[in-house]
């Protein structure tokens, strides 16, 4: 390592990602861009109850709209599996301006859907299975009047 003080053992994640250890001291090595990467972007979602009560939020990139409601404690959306695709009990029905945006389904939220309450062919989405992204900003999703 040459002189100077030998790098610290234990770094956070923060100054390992923006930094670098040269001599003895930090030095700054990373470019705007990767900073701008670095970030955690938000995306602002809204939660329709059933009963109309609406709950808008800001869920991180990379969450899902499931994790989303769960960490906001918004009611309506019960996650029994926890996201592993396997219970149908994070169904919503997306706003019908948000239905082509989205990703699509693939066969497993397709056929988990079936198990759903009352679901519609064209909005009814499992909120586990949608990424949160940028492209997610504004957002709405109505809960069905109950989860089965
Ligand atoms: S949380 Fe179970 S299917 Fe989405």
């Amino acid at each position: 390592m040459g002189q100077g003080a030998p790098a610290p053992d234990c770094r956070s994640f923060t100054q390992a990602a923006v930094s670098d250890w040269r001599g003895g001291r930090w030095l700054a090595t990373t470019s705007d861009a990767t900073r701008k990467r670095m970030q955690l972007t938000m995306a602002k979602i809204t939660y329709v109850e059933h009963n109309g009560a609406e709950h808008v939020v800001e869920v991180a990139n990379g969450l899902t709209v499931m994790e989303g409601a769960r960490d906001n404690n918004i009611p309506g959306i019960e996650a029994d599996c926890g996201g592993a695709c396997a219970c149908s009990t994070c169904h919503v029905y997306v706003d019908a301006g948000w239905v082509e945006k989205l990703p699509a389904k693939d066969d497993m939220e397709e056929d988990m859907l079936d198990f759903a309450y009352e679901p519609d062919p064209a909005r009814s989405r499992l909120t586990c299975q949608i990424k949160v992204t940028d492209d997610l900003n504004g957002l709405v999703v109505h809960m069905p009047e109950k989860q089965i």
